[in-house]
């Protein structure tokens, strides 16, 4: 492990010192490097997969194989970055044995160096056995995506008095059991802050404001390559989706105008030049 590899037992020196953390969604390999050479501080492979990744409508339907498999391609391509992988819905929920399980292949067939998990009191339990495993545990509350179909929509939550006194107990229940952190999503600024002021242990927000010890946005949003509106709390930083669609364009019209494959990008007669040799003098003959 690099000197400049991110720990969970960092985490407390950066909720104290700064500066505040940076999570990112990675699915595969090149994203996991374009992650490490950026400096991120956490990747993070979301059950967001089902929706950016596979098209679905919501998180539910993603496994906890393809959570493994995807994280084992994220692995592939890390260096730096701690290495989180989410618990998918009903890999935890039906009871804490099944959810030890889970957790523990993760980490131990996938290469997670920690997990996150949705939920507030009534994950308290699971999340004290898995510390006690020596798991590390991101607790996730405020809106849980995976309860889309009781909040009838993704909703902001912890607006009125008795949802926010709930998530409040929420944290406390996760910091109580050991989490090494809390991720805290679209919930207003001033409960990110309130909570972000009671945890000891680093705060990372998605749509909480500006007060948490850590922001984190899924990457296909912030390097701009997601086709449908962002949500309020999400800024894309970047303008992928056009420089792709111009490249794709670009190959389609070269191929039919026969312009691409152009003589240096064609293989010579046995004992030739190599094309790609004399693109980049240091490759290999190919
Ligand atoms: O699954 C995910 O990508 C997430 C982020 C939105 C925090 O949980």
């Amino acid at each position: 492990m690099s000197s400049r590899a991110m720990t969970v037992d960092r985490f407390l020196t950066r909720k104290k010192e700064g500066p505040p953390l940076t999570m990112v969604t990675a699915y595969d390999a090149p994203t996991a490097r374009l992650l490490s050479e950026a400096g991120i501080d956490i990747a993070l492979v979301g059950d967001s997969l089902a929706m950016v990744v596979q098209g679905r409508e919501n998180t539910l339907p993603v496994t906890i194989d393809e959570m493994i498999y995807h994280t084992r391609l994220v692995k592939n391509g890390l260096e730096g970055p701690l290495l989180v992988s989410d618990m998918p819905f009903l890999s935890y929920q039906i009871s804490e044995e099944e959810g030890h399980r889970n957790a523990g292949r993760l980490v131990k067939e996938a290469g997670a160096q920690a997990v996150k998990i949705e939920g507030g009191e009534e994950i308290a339990g699971l999340v004290r056995r898995l510390t006690i495993s020596m798991i590390p545990v991101i607790g996730h509350i405020g809106m849980k995506p995976m309860g889309v179909h009781q909040m009838g929509g993704f909703r902001v939550q912890g607006r009125d008095a008795e949802s926010r006194r709930q998530i409040v107990n929420d944290a406390r229940a996760l910091l109580e059991a050991g989490v090494c952190a809390l991720l805290l999503e679209a919930i207003p600024s001033s409960l990110g802050e309130e909570i972000t002021r009671l945890s000891p242990v680093p705060t990372i927000g998605i749509g909480a404001g500006p007060h948490t010890d850590g922001q984190v946005l899924v990457f296909h949003d912030l390097v701009g390559w997601t086709s449908n509106p962002l949500p309020r709390f999400a800024r894309a930083f970047g303008n992928a989706r056009p420089l792709m669609e111009d490249a794709l364009t670009d190959f389609r019209k070269a191929v039919q105008n026969r312009s691409f494959p152009s003589p240096e990008e064609t293989y010579a007669e046995e004992g030739g030049i190599s094309p790609r040799k004399s693109k980049n003098p240091k490759g290999k003959d190919v």
